[in-house]
């Protein structure tokens, strides 16, 4: 399947159709979005906690991240595929991202953009950085609330905005700033579904909420999340679908039992037959 272009997701966004995204980690999460018709991908870097066990999405390499998104991306389908820049792979300089942005690319053609957290200041580095890919002609989303990558200056995992109007104030500054430099698309994580929406109102880009309320022009979820796939606190904000730990590590240790017991493989139906005058030859 042809894959979807911006064009596709502005017209769903101006046909006021909502935008699903999921995240994916490897080939088996990617089929799965692909197979379920998500409109788009989101390699996450949320991969650090979700698949590969770190405490936090700072601890994720580059080069780690590569390996993710290359499996990902050899799950076809029709998704747009958005890749995440990690932390620690723009911040250093601006020719530093740019050749990682295009190195993300370079060996992943399925990813279409690239995903930069944003903090609120007036002069925050992101968008200095994000001007450049757009000046370069790549494609990208903004992101903004709580921002994971920069959880220590955050304070912790919280909703956003929630304080102080300045601070409301404040994040539609800077989603009016991400508009104007050319982003295609928001995504606002934890932050009051009514201060969301006026966002999303005020914009003539679509907004992708994660704790963001209703009131966004799309929605995303953790894949692990939605599945339930570990044993983790449900933030709020996560509908979890499937309880697919408790499936497999039953299944799993259903398997375990049968080893144990003997019980699997049955002669019969999980074995292989032999001409008996191969076997004969063979004993002899
Ligand atoms: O890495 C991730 O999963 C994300 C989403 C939560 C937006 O950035
Ligand atoms: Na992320």
């Amino acid at each position: 399947a042809q894959q979807l272009t911006v064009r596709d997701i502005m017209a769903k966004y101006h046909n006021g159709s909502p935008i699903s995204m999921v995240t994916a980690y490897d080939y088996i999460t990617a089929r799965w979005a692909q197979e379920a018709d998500s409109d788009m991908i989101l390699v996450g870097d949320s991969v650090a906690m979700c698949s590969l066990g770190y405490e936090s999405t700072t601890q994720l390499s580059l080069a780690e991240f590569q390996y993710h998104v290359g499996a990902v991306c050899r799950a076809s389908g029709s998704a747009f595929v958005v890749a995440d820049m990690p932390f620690g792979s723009f911040e250093k300089s601006i020719p530093d991202g740019i050749d990682n942005a295009f190195q993300l690319m370079h060996l992943n053609p399925r990813v279409q953009a690239v995903k930069v957290e944003c903090g609120l200041s007036e002069d925050d580095y992101s968008l200095e950085y994000i001007r450049e890919l757009l000046r370069r002609g790549i494609q990208v989303v903004g992101h903004i609330g709580l921002t994971p990558q920069r959880v220590h200056s955050l304070g912790g995992y919280r909703v956003q905005g929630n304080k102080q109007s300045s601070d409301a104030v404040a994040l539609y500054n800077v989603s009016q700033t991400l508009q104007r430099l050319g982003c295609f698309s928001i995504v606002l994580e934890c932050i009051p579904h009514k201060i969301s929406s006026v966002i999303t109102d005020k914009l003539h880009i679509p907004t992708i909420g994660i704790g963001a309320g209703p009131g966004t022009s799309g929605q995303v979820l953790v894949q692990s999340d939605i599945l339930g796939m570990l044993p983790v606190h449900k933030p709020k904000f996560v509908k979890a679908y499937a309880d697919l730990r408790t499936s497999a590590v039953s299944a799993l240790s259903q398997y375990v039992q049968e080893v144990h017991a003997k019980s699997f493989p049955q002669t019969g139906q999980h074995t292989f037959k032999v001409n008996d005058e191969v076997y004969d030859d063979f004993i002899s």
